[in-house]
């Protein structure tokens, strides 16, 4: 049965995007936050996401009211009942993921899939802590959600094979390109690029080179569409910090490392562009 009604846990930078792609692609989407002044904020996000597609000629003014009729924004579980798909996307914290799986599975359908954005926590680990190991999977999106034409779909050990065809015909319902990831932290993307972020952290503070000059090097050098400190402050700093920790303590590789520059960031809340301020000011 195609998936029609989505559930989206968490309307932050990820969240909000998800719910934005899965309305877009004409499915009934529900979306949740944990307060209404975080609710507000991630519905005004899509809206400006949406308005700015408008001005640039890129969705029509139809599209976007129908995409946004298509939300529904709650801080409740109760409207969860209808999903056939809830996709977890709340910060990248074990605990965090547990506590939002058992504050809305007794709303859900038994039907319903469970799956989880998460980008470097296990997806088995994950499974486990849910009332549904077999209808639970990874679907990794990239950000900004609605540009970014990936995602990385993983299958735990527990995962069924239904659960496992449903999540990648639903990534392809919603435009993107599936990915069969490992169930591994990191998976595919983050393997290769958080070594990358955090060596150009390192460059910046044993002083190879002002951030200007790395940003403009990888740019313009190898192609990229932003340089790596660009990118940390669009993934997060906060974000980024939490992958580099994960990924360390499941591989026990200095490539995982996080640089202190990194910790003191977050520490001084500057979260990159979500803050207002990270590598540069906006
Ligand atoms: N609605 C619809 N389309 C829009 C839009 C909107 N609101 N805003 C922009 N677009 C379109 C533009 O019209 C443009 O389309 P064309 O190529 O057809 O002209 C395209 O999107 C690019 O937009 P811009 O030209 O305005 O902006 P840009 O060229 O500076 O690109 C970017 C912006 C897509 C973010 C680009 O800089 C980029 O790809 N950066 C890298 C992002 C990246 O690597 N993301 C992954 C991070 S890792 C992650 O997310 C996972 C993790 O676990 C950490």
């Amino acid at each position: 049965m195609p998936i029609q009604t989505v559930g989206v846990l968490g309307c932050g930078l990820m969240g909000s995007g998800i719910a934005q792609v899965a309305a877009a692609a004409g499915c009934r989407t529900i979306v949740r936050e944990m307060d209404q002044r975080r609710l507000d904020d991630g519905l005004a996000r899509i809206r400006r996401f949406l308005d700015d597609g408008v001005a640039k000629g890129k969705v029509t003014a139809g599209a976007r009211d129908a995409t946004l009729g298509r939300i529904t924004g709650t801080t409740g579980v109760e409207a969860f009942a209808a999903c056939d798909l809830v996709i977890e996307a709340v910060s990248e914290d074990l605990a965090a993921k547990t506590a939002v799986y058992q504050a809305v599975e007794p709303a859900l359908a038994a039907r319903a899939i469970l799956a989880s954005n998460t980008s470097s926590i296990g997806i088995t680990e994950l499974a486990m802590r849910t009332r549904r190991p077999d209808r639970f999977g990874g679907l990794h999106f990239f950000n900004p959600v609605p540009l970014m034409k990936l995602v990385e779909i993983t299958r735990g050990l527990t995962t069924s094979e239904a659960t496992f065809g449903a999540l990648l015909d639903f990534a392809r319902a919603v435009g993107k390109e599936p990915v069969i990831a490992p169930d591994q932290p990191g998976f595919i993307v983050n393997r290769l690029l958080i070594p990358y972020l955090l060596n150009a952290v390192r460059c910046l503070e044993q002083g190879l080179a002002t951030r200007e000059d790395i940003d403009t090097a990888m740019a313009l050098g190898c192609g990229h569409p932003m340089g790596p400190l660009a990118l940390i402050d669009l993934i997060g700093v906060d974000t980024t910090y939490a992958i580099a920790n994960i990924m360390f303590d499941a591989f026990r590789d200095p490539a995982f490392a996080a640089p202190p520059l990194l910790k003191r960031m977050v520490l001084a809340g500057r979260l990159g562009r979500k803050s207002g301020e990270g590598f540069y000011r906006y």
